[in-house]
Order: C-alpha cells, then sequence, then structure tokens
C-alpha cells in the first residue's frame, strides 16, 4: 500500500491505538494530523514520529472532539497545512462506565461528529478529493459485554451508524 500524497488525520493520537495508526500511515507515506486531548503526550507521539518520517510529515494539534468548534477547527488546520484530507480515524474513546453520558459523547455522538465534518471536507460534491473514514468500534460493538454496557452501546452505535452510511466509504 502506498499512501504518499495523502493526507490523514486520527482522533486519540496521543498514545495506544492511534498512535499505531499513525506510525502505520507514515510508514506508507502519508501525511498525518494527530489530535487529542492530551496536548503532553501528544506533542511527544508527533515529535518523535517526526524525527523519524521527517519534520513536515506530521503534527499535532490539541482538540476535544467533544467541542464542535475544536473539531471543526482541525480539519481547517489540515486544509491550511497540506490542502487536503484523504484519511479519517474517529479513534478517540474512552471506557468510563460511571459516566456514561461523557462516554456515549466521545464514543458516539463524536464520532458522528467527526464523521459530518469528514463528508463536508472530502467529497468530490464539497470540492473534495474522495476519501475513507475508519470509525472504530469493537468486539463490544458486535456482542454484549455485561461488565460494560455504556461501552457497548456506543460501540454498538458506532457499527450500526457506521454501516448505514451506504454510498460513503466508511469501515
Ligand atoms: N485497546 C483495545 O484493546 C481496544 C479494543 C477495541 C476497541 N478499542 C477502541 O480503540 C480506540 C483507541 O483505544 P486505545 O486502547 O488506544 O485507548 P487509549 O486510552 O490508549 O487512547 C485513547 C486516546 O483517546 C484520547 N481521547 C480521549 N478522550 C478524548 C477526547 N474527548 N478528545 C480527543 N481525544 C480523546 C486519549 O487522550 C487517548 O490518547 C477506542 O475507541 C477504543 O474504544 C480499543
Amino acid at each position: 500500500m502506498n499512501l504518499s500524497g495523502k493526507v490523514a488525520l486520527i482522533t486519540g493520537a496521543a498514545q495506544g491505538l492511534g498512535k499505531a495508526f499513525s506510525e502505520t500511515l507514515l510508514s506508507k507515506g502519508a501525511k498525518v494530523c494527530l489530535a487529542d486531548i492530551k496536548v503532553q503526550e501528544g506533542q511527544i507521539t508527533t515529535d518523535a514520529l517526526r524525527k523519524k518520517f521527517g519534520n513536515d510529515t506530521a503534527f499535532f494539534i490539541k482538540c476535544d472532539v467533544t467541542s464542535e468548534k475544536e473539531f471543526a477547527n482541525v480539519f481547517q488546520a489540515i486544509k491550511s497545512r497540506y490542502g487536503r484530507l484523504d484519511i479519517l480515524v474517529n479513534n478517540a474513546g474512552i471506557v468510563d462506565e460511571k459516566n456514561w453520558r461523557k462516554l456515549i459523547e466521545i464514543n458516539l455522538l463524536s464520532v458522528m461528529q467527526g464523521t459530518q465534518l469528514g463528508i463536508e471536507t472530502m467529497s468530490k460534491e464539497h470540492g473534495g478529493n474522495g476519501g475513507v473514514i475508519i470509525n472504530v468500534s469493537s468486539t463490544a460493538g458486535l456482542q454484549p459485554v455485561f461488565i460494560t454496557p455504556a461501552y457497548c452501546a456506543s460501540k454498538f452505535g458506532v457499527v450500526g451508524y457506521t454501516r448505514s452510511l451506504a454510498g460513503i466509504k466508511c469501515c
């Protein structure tokens, strides 16, 4: 897979899977915007990736995906810096059953918000080049997990929402 010339946005990229996705896409030649609410970790991760792949290959932007304004700003920043967006990975997510409203907001509503912004930015109808949206769910989005009902609800929601976006390359 050669992704040179392509630009990706990954949410929740400071650590964990988002960091791994960033590294993989960079290794295939893409440029990557890493967005996360954790500023220090995000900057450290991005600095390490820039050292490995080159200074202009990646940048970090602070973003709380539950803030519509901050999320929209990320798309603007990518356009200004790289002029395009091709791949969006809605990866940011939490497991926090006690704060289940916040969990739903991050894991499901922000994925829907990100998808809307991604479509507005990438679709040919809106002047983009087309692209791919990857919404990260879980096996907990496919079968019940009795100790994490709210997490399950959010991830089932991601699967149902993403599969219902007929005609758009979402996975
Ligand atoms: N790790 C697993 O085994 C696993 C399995 C299935 C699904 N997932 C899903 O993969 C995704 C990543 O999981 P992970 O294990 O890497 O988690 P993680 O906790 O290591 O990383 C999640 C990242 O999301 C960021 N984040 C949290 N709230 C945010 C917000 N409001 N705005 C922006 N960023 C925010 C965190 O700061 C963190 O950097 C999640 O959606 C998770 O549900 C993980």
